[in-house]
């Protein structure tokens, strides 16, 4: 079946975000004086803000009420916010207008499935916000990753079937939504984390549109 359309995550696939909540939720977790290193990071990325911060108080052992965890939830946002004020154009990985430039010519739909409330900010910042079809609006996602309904959503939208999308995700709970959403995987990072996608490059300029479509569309 033919591809019609990329769906992309945002943070750690299109720009260096990824590590600023790494940044944020580490800080968090020290004042809370809980150990969290960049191995339990890898559990968090791509999971939404309130169940990140359950994650990091569980390894912790720590019950809060719902106020105290909205607090500290805001309060790592914040920290988030700041750490992003200073993103321009130039924190666009490499490869990505390039990579947006052949999709657009092959008339290949271009989604974003990101669980961030923060999303539409970042690619304003990053330039990029004309090249979507469609950008998901995290609020309106009931069922954060590892649930495929983000990128079903983005599918749907652009009227496009899920096995003719190829999902774009660096975090395992968003490559879970993809081959849960039944379709075609490509991971950034490293490949022995994301050991389940289709395709592993280490960078989004790596990825080889020619090399996925001739091997996705047998
Ligand atoms: C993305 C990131 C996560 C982040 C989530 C929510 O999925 O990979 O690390 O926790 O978005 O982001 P937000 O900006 O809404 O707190
Ligand atoms: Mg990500």
């Amino acid at each position: 079946m033919s591809i019609r359309a990329f769906i992309f995550d945002l943070d750690g696939v299109l720009t260096d975000t990824a590590e600023y909540h790494y940044q944020a939720w580490a800080a968090l977790a020290k004042q809370l004086g809980i150990a969290f290193n960049r191995q339990d990071n890898e559990q968090l990325k791509g999971v939404d803000r309130m169940g990140s911060l359950q994650f990091i108080l569980d390894k912790g052992g720590l019950q809060l009420s719902d106020n105290q965890k909205h607090a500290f939830a805001n309060q790592k946002n914040h920290h988030y916010q700041q750490l992003i004020e200073h993103m321009s154009e130039a924190d666009l990985f490499a490869g990505v207008h390039d990579l947006f430039a052949q999709l657009k010519q092959a008339d290949i739909a271009i989604g974003l499935a990101s669980a961030s409330k923060n999303a539409a900010m970042v690619i304003n910042r990053l330039g990029i916000n004309q090249a979507f079809d469609y950008v998901a609006d995290a609020a309106k996602i009931k069922q954060g990753k590892p649930h495929p309904e983000i990128f079903l959503t983005v599918a749907q939208t652009l009227g496009v079937k899920p096995a003719q999308c190829v999902g774009v995700e660096d975090s395992l709970a968003g490559l879970q939504s993809i081959i849960d959403a039944g379709m075609q995987s490509v991971g950034i990072g490293d490949a022995k984390v994301l050991q389940q996608a289709q395709w592993v490059y280490p960078h989004i300029k790596d990825l080889s549109l020619p090399r996925v479509l001739e091997q996705a569309n047998k």
